[in-house]
């Protein structure tokens, strides 16, 4: 695996692999990778000729500055991950490199940022859409691939590769859990043990309302029971915990084909995320 920090550099390895007619798979991350993480770069793995990974802290991307300072830097420990799952390039710009003096260019996806997180999150999601443009662009991958954990992230980025002709195609990939249900994210190293033991209570009662709702449960009485126990295990708070059409992210009174039930709650100081189909 070689690590390149200069876009000439990754440019002029792309452009090598291309000549020589090999797909490339690409595995966007911020780093403090986990095995969410590497089983992105499994399926970009399987599906391509080469494989980058790149790793940028995104400023553009973070809502409050405290959360940019605090986000953990582990580029040693990420490169070790990575090196025995058949990378072929890390990819870690400064953030000069990505955003240069006088950079004055947003990508906003109109309406998928305006619910869910990005209505509590003003601003993140151009940041994403902003640096994944720059990101397929620079390094030119047929495939990338994202986890469905960030479900909203993963509609925006659709849209915005079809919206701009971007030549990429798009991979979801199944979210990993802890045995107990609770999503992988690198924000799950900053609960406390007392609020990891309580964090699955997230998945298991958008789960027990996902199966009260098929078996006919009007869905707020299915969601107003599943908040109160989410609160109850020790959640402060719910951003949201919602019906929506996994495509549109429009508002659905209940389950439907491809409807998805969306959650944000904070627990010690940590804001999860979920998403289950229905
Ligand atoms: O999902 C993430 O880790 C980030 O939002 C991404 C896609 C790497 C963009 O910075």
């Amino acid at each position: 695996m070689r690590t390149f920090r200069d876009l000439s550099q990754l440019r002029a390895r792309v452009r090598d692999w291309k000549e020589a007619g090999q797909s490339v798979g690409v595995v966007p991350t911020m780093g403090a990778l986990h095995a969410g993480h590497l089983s992105l770069v499994q399926a970009a793995r399987a599906a391509s000729d080469r494989v980058i990974v790149t790793l940028f802290v995104n400023p553009k991307q973070f809502d409050k500055p405290e959360d940019l300072a605090k986000y953990p830097r582990t580029e040693e420990a990420d490169a070790k991950l990575l090196q025995p799952m058949g990378v072929d390039v890390l990819f870690t710009p400064d953030p000069a490199a990505i955003y240069p003096p006088g950079f004055a260019t947003r990508v906003t996806v109109a309406g998928l940022p305006d619910v869910l997180c990005g209505a509590h999150r003003p601003g993140h999601f151009d940041g994403v859409a902003t640096v994944v443009t720059k990101l397929l662009l620079m390094t030119g991958a047929d495939a990338a691939f994202f986890g469905e954990k960030d479900w909203q992230q993963l509609q925006i980025i659709r849209r915005l590769v079809l919206d701009l002709n971007i030549p990429c195609r798009v991979v979801p990939c199944t979210t990993v859990r802890e045995p107990d249900g609770l999503a992988l994210s690198s924000r799950n190293a900053r609960l406390s043990p007392g609020d990891r033991l309580a964090a699955p209570t997230l998945h298991r009662e958008m789960a027990k309302a996902a199966a009260a709702m098929a078996g006919g449960m009007a869905s707020d009485k299915a969601l107003s029971a599943a908040r109160a126990a989410i609160l109850r295990a020790g959640f402060s708070e719910i951003d949201y915990l919602e019906v929506r059409a996994g495509d549109t992210l429009a508002p659905l009174e209940g389950p439907a084909p491809g409807a998805h039930l969306f959650a944000a709650a904070w627990i010690g100081g940590v804001r999860l995320i979920d998403n289950i189909g229905l």
